[in-house]
């Protein structure tokens, strides 16, 4: 099977590019190799490489850039989505989407989403409705795919540095800024490879639809930056507990993941298993 990665040199895509499984050749591709706003680059790539499976990975994932800059975040997250979308099913690929826990209202009830119920969030912010916009657009658009719904990712990029809410953590213990984190907020949470890793198991078990890949467990901002700076001995600034208006619940249900036979470690082992693995640690 060879899969073709798009964004590549973000947290997830670069997950999924390193990683490995029997008979998976993964090729990966940055935005100066294939700019996934350009119809004509997404269908080049696939054919030029040959690609079975797509993993569109490229996306504005972050709250504030899609706040500053709508029509872009629309663009990348909705638009080019859809462009893949197309292009997989021309090209007879199978697609990877990749959404998150975002999609999902945050007030409900502390019981897991599941996989099966369609996204909701219109309300949320420009990110959230990109997100719920972009699944809709994906599924009507193509045949096959593997939707998968991720959570607060964290792990090291290609390059080395820190990735999601402890890229964050860092920015701000080098700055010595205080980090104000939100403590009712509860979320799933996920290390990128092993993301990456289920996912390659899902493909390789011909699994398509959607399915959430979060290691077990559920965290806060602050319970997570707290573990971090724990685990890490890094000495940073204040860590400020904050409160939210109303109490939030982002959590995923992954009871299906792990019937496909590719069950995620639980969220402890996780964060150790990623600072056992990232050489440079310790900030
Ligand atoms: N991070 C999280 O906590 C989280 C949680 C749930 C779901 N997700 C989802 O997971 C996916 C990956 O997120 P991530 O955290 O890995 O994001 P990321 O690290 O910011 O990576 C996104 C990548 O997309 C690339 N990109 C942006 N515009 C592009 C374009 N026009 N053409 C090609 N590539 C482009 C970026 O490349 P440049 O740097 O060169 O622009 C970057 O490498 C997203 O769909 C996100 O919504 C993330």
């Amino acid at each position: 099977m060879r899969i073709l990665v798009l964004g590549a040199s973000g947290l997830l895509g670069g997950a999924v590019h390193r990683a490995t499984a029997p008979g998976v050749q993964v090729v990966g591709l940055t935005r100066a190799g294939c700019d996934v706003t350009s119809a004509h680059q997404v269908a080049r790539a696939i054919e030029r490489h040959g690609a079975d499976v797509v993993v569109n990975a490229a996306a504005l994932a972050d709250n504030a850039t899609c706040n500053a800059d709508p029509a872009r975040a629309m663009a990348v997250n909705v638009g080019a989505a859809r462009t893949v979308a197309r292009a997989a099913q021309r090209q007879g690929t199978t697609l990877v989407h990749v959404s998150g826990n975002i999609v999902f209202t945050a007030t409900e009830a502390p019981v897991g989403r599941r996989e099966f119920e369609p996204a909701d969030n219109h309300h949320g912010g420009i990110l959230a409705q990109a997100k719920a916009e972009a699944e809709q657009a994906v599924l009507d658009d193509c045949t096959r795919v593997l939707l998968i719904r991720t959570a607060c990712l964290f792990g090291t990029r290609p390059g080395g540095a820190w990735g999601g809410l402890p890229g964050r953590v860092r920015r701000a213990v080098t700055a010595g800024e205080t980090l104000r984190m939100v403590n009712n907020s509860f979320t799933s949470a996920a290390y990128a490879p092993d993301v990456a890793d289920a996912l390659l198991t899902l493909l390789r078990h011909g699994q398509r639809g959607i399915f959430h890949l979060v290691n077990e467990g559920s965290t806060t901002p602050y319970t997570l930056t707290h573990r971090l700076r724990e685990l890490t001995g890094a000495h940073p600034a204040q860590i400020e507990e904050t409160f939210a208006e109303h109490t939030e619940y982002r959590l995923l249900a992954d009871d299906k993941t792990t019937a496909a036979g590719a069950p995620m470690r639980g969220l402890e082992d996780a964060l150790r298993a990623w600072l056992r693995e990232d050489q440079h640690a310790r900030p």
